[in-house]
């Protein structure tokens, strides 16, 4: 596994001029942030050894790196879901490619439904913690060179990250929530009964992704900070019929806002 990791990061080192510090991976319809980055390379992940490749509508497949303002980072441009069909150690092999490249913050995005009976559709949701209900990522053959075998995850959102995306908010006039994420397999979406349970076990919102890229990163020390928009509601009474395209078009209308507040957080 190290090999193919590392054949994938001599790859891109050889096309990016600077090496960032700072990634991001952008969620579902959660894209518009690229305008707003002076993009100096754009890699394609057909063509990254080893990379999988992204197929769900509205996610493309390209690993971007240039500025926003003055900070330069690296934004995974679409990414990998277990949903698709890909093994963990696929979904999870950009994260160990960021950490060897030298990668200290992650900033992961993505859309949610959330539990939580005080959110709205729209609402921003600092992820400050997570349940996990897919396979754990870090099932397997372990390297030592990418962190702990049984890494603790007592503060797995970085305690300084949040606070800052408390400041910027603030700052920018725009409300945040917080909360816990649950991650599950998909590809269903949940029954009303799947959204209490997921309620009453401690969840605020629900999703298919983050969480195995945010263990994987955390093991390996990068510090992590992540965030949900919520696209529908799993609240008893205001369950409603939807589809993948509800969840983009929900997740398109706060995209300034949280394009905003994440630009001021990595690039403020
Ligand atoms: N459940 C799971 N994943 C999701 C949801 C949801 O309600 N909304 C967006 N992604």
């Amino acid at each position: 596994m190290l090999k193919a990791i590392n054949e994938a990061v001599s790859f891109i080192r050889e096309q990016i001029k600077e090496t960032p510090e700072t990634a991001v991976i952008l969620g579902t319809g959660l894209g518009k942030i690229v305008d707003h980055l002076s993009v100096d390379c754009a890699i394609d992940y057909s063509t990254i050894p080893h990379f999988p490749v992204s197929t769900v509508e509205g996610h493309a497949g390209r690993l971007l790196s240039g500025k926003l303002n003055e900070t330069r980072v690296l934004v995974m441009q679409g990414r990998f879901h277990y949903y698709e069909g890909y093994s963990m150690e696929e979904v999870i092999f950009p994260i160990r490619v960021m950490k060897l490249l030298g990668i200290k913050t992650l900033v992961v995005s993505n859309a949610a439904g959330g539990m939580n009976p005080e959110f709205e559709i729209g609402d921003i949701m600092v992820i400050n913690d997570h349940i996990n209900l897919m396979p754990n990522p870090l099932i397997g053959k372990h390297a030592t060179e990418l962190g702990e075998r049984f890494p603790d995850m007592s503060q797995t959102y970085d305690p300084v990250l949040l606070q800052k995306s408390r400041d910027r908010a603030k700052e920018l006039g725009i409300t945040i929530r917080e909360g816990c994420y649950v991650g599950v397999t998909g590809p269903t979406l949940e029954t009303p009964k799947e959204y209490e349970y997921l309620r009453i076990i401690g969840g605020d919102a629900v999703g298919m992704s983050t969480v195995p890229e945010v263990i994987a990163a955390h093991q390996s020390g990068i510090r992590v900070f992540a965030v949900s928009v919520i696209t529908d509601l799993g609240v008893p009474g205001k369950i409603q019929k939807l589809t993948h395209k509800d969840v983009i078009k929900a997740a398109e209308r706060t995209a300034p806002k949280l394009t905003s507040l994440i630009i001021k957080m990595v690039a403020g």
